[in-house]
């Protein structure tokens, strides 16, 4: 097989642990433990990306996000690791008080440019104009689209389905659970299971688009990468579960309940989840699989995101 080559950023593997809520055990997979700075799934995509940006000499990295993204504060972070510059492209206002992964992102010293949400649906074609205009002048720019999720960064977690391989036999697990945004996550999971000839649900719990963008965002992904790489497999569409209805108070937002249940698995497990992405995939967790007991063969990935706890600690402290 034609696999990428990579940088060795993130620090893996991440645990696959044990855990007993409200007297249910369940298998949670550690994503949150794959760095501190560049924690969470984006590093596996960004080890990808940054080898491609190395390798073609860039000087500056272009990517976009909300402004309490983890996939930018992960570039910025990680790119200044291996010395490349950054410039986000932020749905979102600059504030003085910046939060979480904002003023991470200021501590890494990224350029930031704050788009309000008209512009940033046109994100893309922005990127690419500012790129064309610095090439034009000599310079050397690598963008990366929303999340890393390309058909290069995707092999992060193709590659992540070989790692939990090592670490559970997964011909007796019936699916991996986890927050889905860009979409990347899920199509690697998806790839990673079928080279694997593994019969395994993805269940995607949608927080930022609807049930069919991001199954369309999926399955472009995940075909891309069997097409562009000559990968010999072929997915088994009814292996791609899209939980829907877990972000209907927005995707900035949270509502009181998830952020009772996040608290009440932070006092029990010493185990905290985010508000933008792994609150709301626990949410669904909890109500689909948790219930079954001792039959939940269902891993829940926990995909990082920490940072944005800070953000919102004023809704915490007054609500719980
Ligand atoms: C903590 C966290 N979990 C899950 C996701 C979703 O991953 P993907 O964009 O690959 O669907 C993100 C994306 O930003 C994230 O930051």
């Amino acid at each position: 097989m034609n696999m990428p080559n990579k940088i060795n950023l993130a620090h893996l593997p991440t645990p696959l642990e044990k855990l007993k809520f409200r007297n249910k055990k369940f298998l949670i997979k550690r994503d949150d433990y794959s760095g501190l700075d560049f924690s969470g799934n984006k590093i596996r995509k960004l080890e990808y990306l940054l080898y491609r940006a190395k390798k073609r000499r860039a000087e500056i990295i272009f990517t976009c996000g909300g402004e309490q993204s983890n996939h930018c504060r992960a570039t910025a972070s990680a790119a200044a690791r291996v010395g490349i510059k950054t410039k986000l492209f932020l749905w979102g206002n600059d504030s003085n008080s910046s939060e979480g992964n904002l003023f991470l992102n200021k501590m890494y010293g990224a350029e930031i440019s704050f788009l309000n949400k008209k512009n940033y649906n046109n994100v893309n074609e922005i990127m690419l104009e500012e790129c064309a205009s610095l090439v034009n002048k000599g310079k050397m720019v690598y963008v990366i689209p929303e999340g890393g999720s390309t058909v290069l960064g995707i092999w992060g977690y193709i590659s992540f389905i070989n790692e939990l391989s090592e670490q559970v036999d997964l011909r007796k697990i019936n699916g991996i659970l986890s927050a889905s945004g860009s979409g990347g996550t899920a199509a690697g999971m998806l790839v990673g299971a079928a080279l694997n000839k593994l019969k395994l649900n993805i269940y995607a719990v949608a927080v930022l688009y609807s049930k069919q963008e991001l199954w369309k965002k999926i399955m472009f992904l995940a075909e891309g990468v069997i097409e562009e790489y000559n990968l010999n497999c072929a997915i088994d569409e009814s292996n791609l579960v899209i939980i829907d209805g877990y972000s209907r108070e927005g995707y900035k937002n949270i509502n009181n309940n998830k952020l009772k249940l996040i608290a009440s698995l932070a006092k029990e497990t010493g185990i905290l989840l985010d508000p933008t992405y792994t609150g709301k995939a626990f949410a669904a967790y909890h109500d689909n699989f948790l219930g079954i007991g001792k039959g939940n063969k269902v891993i829940f990935l926990h995909s990082g995101g920490l940072f944005g706890t800070f953000a919102k600690r004023r809704k915490y402290l007054l609500n719980l």
